[in-house]
């Protein structure tokens, strides 16, 4: 009897102790052994705090930041970053930052984010299975941005552009809000794209995911203690895990039709959009080539949060620039007259529009993406002079250089195109990977000609027909979520040009 209770006592005392011990491992040891490696090699930063890290830190600065009003000027990182600010003036343009027990080192020095962008090659040559699979995926998405079917994503954004223009004419001399207006526009052209003839049902798939970014980019810098977070699901969590739901399902549900179509012979085959692809992938039987449904859904969802909210932040905030540089406005104008007259734009006349493209560069240094994507090495690696440990989270931070007067001069906030009038190797100064709104290396942006020839094709048609100038109403409030977007909207008034 003693020896029983000794062990109903003893067995679960063991197992409280032993996940006592890994969660003190986990939650304390490692995040201080790694922040004493970095440490030691002249990498500060925000010590680590025990569960939360530094996030509710940064959830507070970014509230008070954003709670003040701002004049229409554009130096915005201390509004939409607060505390990755602080930290660059604060630990330096490299620094670690702890995103709840996640390290992540940041880093915002051209060398390093050129390095970093060139580790996954080195990957490429040793071995890594994850790294194969992801280049499967980035072949299949490089094959839908070239010849024919580029050709017909042209016609199809010129149509659609087309359909916006429509309804604006009954909007002449009155308000429009064009960050809507460019999200109904970006949406059915990144429908269209990725789901072709099915872009209807695609339209729905990304209300979802536009809920479902919503709710992520509430909780980004929010962590919770794990077991209670386990036990009791914050609404956020439910309503997050309920969407990702309904997308699975409703990607399956046309991933069924269209397989349900070439069962009962009446296609031949699955279609030539990225979902076509994807499914010919599905099905493909080598296993070096074949994706899982999982794979499936996940790309197009990629493909979405990608290709629709970066396409439509651009678009909004080059038409807010142009209505506040009217002389930059008259000389975008100027240019597309003389290429297209009041033609609509064809593909040889779109890659001669040099200034357009000194305005798009402007406007991503100024209002681009603020982030690369982390990416997390498995393994122990070597970056520049630093050794990382592994499973360590690496940012590469574009609006930290994006914005450093060092390599921009001291007017970096203004809005100023003609930086680029030379090119960009000339613009930053010929220090590469100083400026990389697309991403750099194997793993930049795959959408970069079609974000480019949407942003053209749009702008030109605009500006064939209106003059822009801002409303009254418009208060200018930069915000992040997952891009920069304007806050309460862009409201412009529009008036006709002669010619038009
Ligand atoms: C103004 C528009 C856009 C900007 C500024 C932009 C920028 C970027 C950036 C900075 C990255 C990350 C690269 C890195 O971490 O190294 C990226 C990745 C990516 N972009 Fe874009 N992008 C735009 C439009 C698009 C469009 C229209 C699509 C698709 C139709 C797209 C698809 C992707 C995909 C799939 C990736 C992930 C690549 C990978 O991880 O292999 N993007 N983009």
């Amino acid at each position: 009897m003693d020896g029983l209770m000794k062990f109903v006592i003893l067995v679960p005392c063991s197992f409280f102790l032993v996940a006592l011990i890994k969660f003190l491992y986990d939650y304390l040891w490692i995040p201080l052994r790694i922040q004493h490696i970095l440490n030691s090699q002249g990498i500060k930063g925000p010590p680590y705090k025990f569960i939360y890290g530094n996030n509710d830190e940064a959830t507070q600065m970014t509230k008070e930041a954003l709670s003040k009003p701002m004049a229409l000027t554009h130096d915005i990182f201390p509004r939409v970053q607060p505390h990755i600010y602080s930290c660059i003036n604060r630990y330096g343009r490299n620094f670690l930052y702890w995103d709840g027990v996640r390290p992540e080192l940041m880093i915002s020095e051209p060398e390093l984010i050129k390095e970093e962008a060139y580790i996954f090659i080195n990957k490429l040559l040793g071995n890594g299975l994850v790294t194969v699979e992801g280049e499967k995926q980035r072949k299949l998405a490089n094959n839908i941005f070239h010849g024919e079917t580029l050709k017909e994503m042209r016609l199809a954004i010129i149509a659609s552009v087309e359909t916006m223009l429509k309804k604006w004419k009954g909007q002449v001399g009155k308000e429009i809000e064009v960050f809507h207006e460019f999200k109904l526009l970006t949406t059915e052209v990144i429908s269209r794209t990725a789901f072709g003839s099915s872009y209807l049902e695609g339209e729905k798939i990304f209300e979802m995911l536009n809920k479902l970014s919503i709710v992520l980019s509430r909780n980004l810098s929010n962590t919770g203690i794990p077991l209670f977070v386990k036990l009791q699901k914050p609404s956020d969590m439910l309503e997050a895990e309920e969407l990702a739901k309904g997308i699975q399902d409703s990607v399956s549900k046309i991933v069924k039709t269209r397989e349900d179509k070439v069962v009962k012979g009446e296609a031949d085959n699955f279609g030539i959009d990225f979902l076509g692809l994807l499914i010919n992938a599905y099905h493909d039987t080598d296993e070096n080539n074949k994706l899982s449904l999982e794979d499936l859904v996940d790309e197009c969802k990629t493909f979405y949060f990608a290709g629709q909210d970066t396409v439509n932040s651009l678009l909004a905030w080059m038409v807010l620039l142009l209505a506040s540089h009217g002389d930059w406005q008259e000389k975008a104008r100027r240019e597309v007259m003389e290429i297209f007259g009041n033609q609509y734009p064809n593909s040889e006349g779109l890659s001669k529009l040099k200034i357009m493209t000194m305005i798009i560069n402007e406007t991503l240094r100024l209002y681009g993406p603020s982030n690369g994507l982390p990416r997390t090495e498995a393994r122990e690696v070597q970056l520049g002079k630093l050794v990382l440990p592994a499973n360590i989270d690496i940012l590469s931070l574009n609006i930290g250089l994006h914005r450093d007067p060092h390599l921009w001069g001291d007017d970096v906030h203004l809005f100023k195109p003609q930086r680029f009038a030379e090119g960009i190797a000339k613009a930053t100064n010929y220090t590469a990977a100083a400026f990389f709104h697309f991403g750099l290396g194997p793993r930049s942006c795959v959408g970069m000609t079609l974000a480019t020839i949407e942003t053209k094709i749009a702008l030109s048609m605009i500006l064939q027909r209106y003059t822009i100038t801002i409303s009254p109403a418009y208060v200018h409030s930069p915000i992040p979520i997952l891009t920069i977007r304007p806050r309460h909207g862009i409201q412009i008034i529009l008036e006709p040009l002669h010619s038009c």
